[in-house]
């Protein structure tokens, strides 16, 4: 089995384009927690456009109320995201080569360039009991190089396998994400998988055994929009009848 982290930043994007608190984080999380869902991920980026530093502290609180559920927090490792990080204390804290001004992203970390930065930074998260993830491209020289770090677990950025799912390339594709995450196992790394999951894709990426777990939150959300807007139509016409 693969554990879900639903990841709440459209959630945060929603509440953030009016100027109320609605939806409310913390409502949706509690949502999908009761749904059985093993943890809740945010990515709050610098500019806090969707998820914001408060709903880190927000959710750090309510997870403490389902305490075999996890908190991951993702992000570029800047002196903001790491101050927040060690005051929230997540369960995981999945750090990623982000630009500040990325809309969302697009690689993994280059460790032969990275590893001597993100040491200290690895260092001081596990000090503070947080487990450390590393977001990597399909790449298993890259992914060898983990192992030095001392992080406990990658997380395989999965657009390229989302992209090629529809098409020729899937078995591919899917052979060379599965060499990869079978190279972190063998380094003892645990392996999460994230980036343009959804409901068509995701059962064939994990059928392995070899994806501990999955973040996925754009596709999630849309199919949520799908599978619901009918009711909420239906509700409405109801009671304008
Ligand atoms: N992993 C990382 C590092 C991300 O930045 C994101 C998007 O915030 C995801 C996973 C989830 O991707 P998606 O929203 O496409 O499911």
């Amino acid at each position: 089995m693969t554990h879900l982290s639903v990841n709440l930043n459209k959630i945060g994007l929603l509440r953030n384009s009016r100027g109320r608190d609605f939806p409310n984080m913390v409502q949706i999380a509690k949502q999908t927690l009761e749904q059985g869902v093993f943890g809740i991920t945010i990515h709050p980026r610098p500019d806090q456009r969707h998820a914001t530093y408060q709903d880190v502290r927000d959710l750090k609180a309510l997870l403490t109320q389902y305490p075999d559920r996890e908190l991951n927090v993702e992000g570029f490792p800047s002196d903001e995201f790491l101050n927040i990080v060690l005051e929230t204390q997540p369960h995981q804290c999945t750090l990623v080569p982000d630009d500040p001004n990325q809309l969302t992203s697009d690689h993994g970390w280059n460790l032969n360039r990275d590893r001597d930065a993100l040491i200290p930074v690895i260092n001081k998260l596990q000090a503070a009991g947080i487990r450390v993830s590393l977001f990597m491209d399909p790449d298993p020289e890259a992914i060898a190089l983990v192992k030095d770090t001392g992080a406990e677990r990658i997380e395989l950025y999965t657009e390229a396998y989302a992209n090629a799912w529809p098409t020729t390339e899937k078995d591919a594709v899917l052979a060379q994400y599965m060499e990869a995450a079978q190279t972190a196992v063998n380094h003892g790394l645990a392996v999460n998988a994230g980036h343009d999951l959804d409901l068509d894709n995701v059962a064939e990426l994990c059928a392995s055994g070899l994806i501990t777990e999955v973040s996925i939150g754009h596709a999630l959300t849309v199919e949520a929009l799908q599978m619901g807007w009918n009711q909420a139509i239906s509700a409405y016409l109801t009671r304008l009848a």
